[in-house]
């Protein structure tokens, strides 16, 4: 056999046999066994070319450079193959990029609760909770609405059909967080300052800004000289605190059975301060109140607001219609 058949021999053993490796050490041999330096095959043809007379050796050389760098050339791409593990017998080429997991959010108006929580927290408000079905004296009677104020009219509000009317009278899905200072009220004497955030349901039209279920946050605050200036630097603060320092607020006046006197309270923020946004209502707590929860009027006064939440996120978020909260699409959610 001559050299160059000697070659190609080699050359297909070699690539014979490297394919035929399944892990680091047996290539390792292979390799030891073509390409090793004291004793390898490829060593024995480098010296038998060096016996070739001198008109072959530049074909000769070529060829073997050829061979040597073919054979290299695939034992490295097999090293590179069994360093990257590529498990095939269960059909899944755990080598490919995995897929991330996503991971779950606190929904926006949730977030918006937390942050609100946070804000009024730092001013010594702490959290309470009232359930969302109510008896008309929470609702209603010990919130100074009288049997006949159009708020208690059944087309405007939520009243549930329970065999429980004869033990405690009517139940309803409350209609605003107002409910939790009578609770809170009941269950605690002054000083107050607590938040309550939750849902509270209306028969309303759906659209772009109204919902049958929304969310309020309702304070309270009640001492032996609160008054109606620490309300304001209250929600000033809190704007401040949550919408910047370029807030704008002011009181209107207003009626609400539960305060006197009462406002609406309107913010404005951004937009070089144009536009205000009504975010809810306020007012001192009127004595029928604190009488109604067995707290001394002339002694107590107290102040109370309540406000929308989705308002505030809306106009953060620039989110353009409510129903968006509960619509569940992860589009829409992803983004918070
Ligand atoms: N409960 C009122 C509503 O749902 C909002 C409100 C107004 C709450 C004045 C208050 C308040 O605590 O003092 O429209």
């Amino acid at each position: 056999m001559d050299l160059i058949q000697l070659l190609n021999q080699f050359e297909a053993d070699a690539l014979a046999a490297i394919a035929a490796v399944r892990d680091a050490a047996t290539l390792e041999a292979v390799r030891i066994e073509y390409l090793g330096a004291r004793q390898g095959k490829l060593r024995d043809l480098q010296a038998e070319l060096g016996k070739a007379g001198k008109e072959e050796r530049p074909v000769l050389g070529k060829r073997f450079n050829e061979v040597k760098g073919r054979v290299s050339e695939s034992m490295e791409q097999r090293k590179l193959a069994l360093d990257r593990p590529t498990v095939v017998a269960t059909g899944v080429d755990i080598s490919l990029p995995g897929t991330s997991v996503r991971l779950g959010k606190r929904h926006p108006l949730t977030q918006t609760m937390d942050e609100f929580k946070e804000i009024l927290g730092r001013f010594g408000f702490t959290v309470a909770d009232g359930p969302e079905v109510e008896d008309e004296r929470h609702n209603f009677e010990a919130l100074n609405i009288p049997d006949d104020h159009p708020a208690r009219d059944p087309l405007d509000n939520f009243y549930l059909a329970t065999a429980e009317k004869a033990a405690g009278g009517p139940r309803l899905l409350r209609s605003q967080t107002s409910t939790v200072q009578i609770r809170v009220m009941e269950n605690s004497s002054p000083p107050v300052r607590v938040i309550s955030l939750g849902r509270v349901y209306r028969p309303d039209t759906i659209d772009q800004t109204h919902s049958c279920m929304f969310h309020q946050m309702e304070g309270l605050m009640v001492g032996e000289s609160v008054t109606m200036s620490q309300l304001k630097t209250v929600l000033r603060l809190f704007a401040h605190a949550y919408l910047g320092h370029d807030v704008h607020i002011r009181f209107r006046p207003s009626f609400f059975p539960f305060t006197e006197p009462s406002v609406e309270v309107d913010m404005s923020w951004g937009e070089g301060g144009k536009s205000w946004l009504e975010i809810g209502g306020a007012g001192m707590v009127d004595p029928n109140v604190l009488a109604a929860v067995g707290y001394d009027p002339d002694r107590y006064t107290g102040f109370a607001f309540g406000m929308g939440i989705e308002r505030f996120c809306m106009r953060r978020h620039r989110i353009p219609d409510i129903r968006l909260f509960y619509g569940s699409d992860l589009r829409f959610l992803r983004q918070f």
